[in-house]
């Protein structure tokens, strides 16, 4: 029977789908569906605000774009964190809830997956304002509450946060050790991918003593309104995900695996289907971060994406994760490394040029970078091989269609 189960720092998992924290985890019952439905971990981040202290879902606290009815795979469409707009609604006693809840969700999923709890030093406070808790106290606060592991939510205000950790690497070792120091249960660092280099900020994260590192590609986008020409007031920080970051996060992902082989990675940002599952564990995750996916879908989609994901492991013959786990890694090429390639196999043959077809207009040789092309008595171009490294700008410019090459 094909093995579905993740270790990572003393926790056994029973899937590779990490349900991230978001509008669909701010509840004790959401967070047990999420479990239900096989989830490995569910990361809880309420309560988030009055509304969901009481136990409701705050449908307004994301934005669907450009609408909900472009939100579909194809489409360029993201959801935009506007959670900065409750926080004049923080309750008293807010923390106390959140513990109340984590001991909940854990007492109603005994069996199924690890509960996380998602702390963040901004906007918890204690019964009084500006009593904030610290990232140790609130780590050890969880624990006692029952979770089983604890992540350090450094990831908002991405390109800003991204900055900080180049800026301020002690800001993120401090906050790691902290929590380290204060719990005894593992250690997950949410960390930016935009404003930094995630492999760096991954690195420190893991040498600061994280048991897991989750890079989460949220980017700072802007959505103009044209019928009010400007940005509309969501509050929060416009900070997009969706379908169209899994290949930036893919690459990051296989880019922080070769940088470090062991430390755990649950890597989010576009996971829509089991095959982007399976993709991220091929470049070397631990598990696969979902969010928008299960927000926009439910969880129904779970069960059926953890059997497809086991079937197809079955029909390659793989009877564990371990068997998947960075198998694409060895045939990863960095764009440096592809330019390199060109250069070691010395000069490229591949494309040439229907003198019959060609008009001599010149778009070729003022497209191309590596000055490979020249229109010879301005009458027909001709391609020095020496030169041409292969890259196509040529071949989908031309007017003519005069510029041929090889099928791929
Ligand atoms: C509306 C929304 C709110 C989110 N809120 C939080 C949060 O409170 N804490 C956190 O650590 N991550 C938060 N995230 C990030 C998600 O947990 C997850 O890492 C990320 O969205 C994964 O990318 P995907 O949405 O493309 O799957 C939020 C994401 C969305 C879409």
């Amino acid at each position: 029977m094909t093995d579905l189960t993740v270790q990572f720092a003393g926790l056994e998992l029973p899937s590779p789908i990490f349900v991230g924290a978001g509008p669909n985890t701010r509840t004790v019952e959401t967070c047990v569906e999420a479990l239900r439905a096989g989830a490995g971990a569910v990361e809880f981040s309420g309560p988030c605000g009055a509304g969901s202290a009481r136990g409701e879902v705050r449908v307004d606290q994301f934005q669907f774009l450009p609408s909900k009815k472009d939100a579909r795979p194809g489409r360029y469409f993201g959801l935009a964190s506007t959670g900065g707009r409750h926080k004049a609604d923080i309750p008293e006693g807010r923390i106390e809830v959140k513990m109340e809840r984590i001991a909940e969700i854990k007492r109603r999923s005994r069996g199924l997956g690890a509960l996380v709890a998602n702390i963040g030093y901004v906007g918890y406070r204690g019964g009084r304002v500006g009593e904030e808790f610290s990232w140790g106290e609130m780590a050890r606060l969880s624990q006692e509450a029952g979770a089983d592991a604890v992540s350090l939510h450094l990831n908002t205000g991405q390109s800003l946060a991204g900055r900080l950790m180049v800026e301020e690497p002690d800001y993120l070792r401090n906050v790691v050790r902290e929590a380290k120091a204060a719990c005894s249960i593992p250690i997950i660092a949410k960390l930016p991918m935009e404003g930094c280099d995630p492999v760096a900020v991954c690195r420190l994260a893991a040498e600061a003593g994280a048991d897991a590192v989750a890079p989460v590609a949220r980017y700072v986008g802007l959505h103009i309104d044209i019928e009010s020409e400007t940005v509309p007031d969501w509050g929060g920080y416009h900070g997009f995900g969706g379908p169209w970051s899994l290949p930036i996060t893919t690459a990051w992902t296989g880019r922080i695996r070769r940088d470090d082989p062991r430390t755990a990675i649950i890597p989010g940002g576009g996971v829509m289907s089991w095959e982007d599952v399976a993709r991220l564990l091929l470049v070397g995750a631990t598990m696969a971060q979902v969010c928008t996916w299960p927000i926009l879908k439910g969880y129904g989609v779970l069960p059926q994406a953890l059997r497809r994901l086991r079937k197809w492991m079955e029909k390659k013959g793989y009877q564990s994760l371990d068997d998947v786990r960075g198998k694409s890694l060895p045939r990863l090429k960095e764009s440096g490394e592809l330019w390199a390639r060109y250069w070691e196999r010395g000069p490229y043959e591949g494309i040439w040029i229907e003198g019959e077809r060609c008009n001599g207009c010149g778009a070729c040789a003022h497209v191309c970078f590596f000055d490979a092309i020249h229109v010879e008595g301005e009458s027909k171009a001709r391609v020095n091989a020496a030169k041409c490294v292969g890259c196509g700008c040529c071949f989908y410019l031309c007017p003519t269609d005069a510029i041929q090459r090889p099928e791929d």
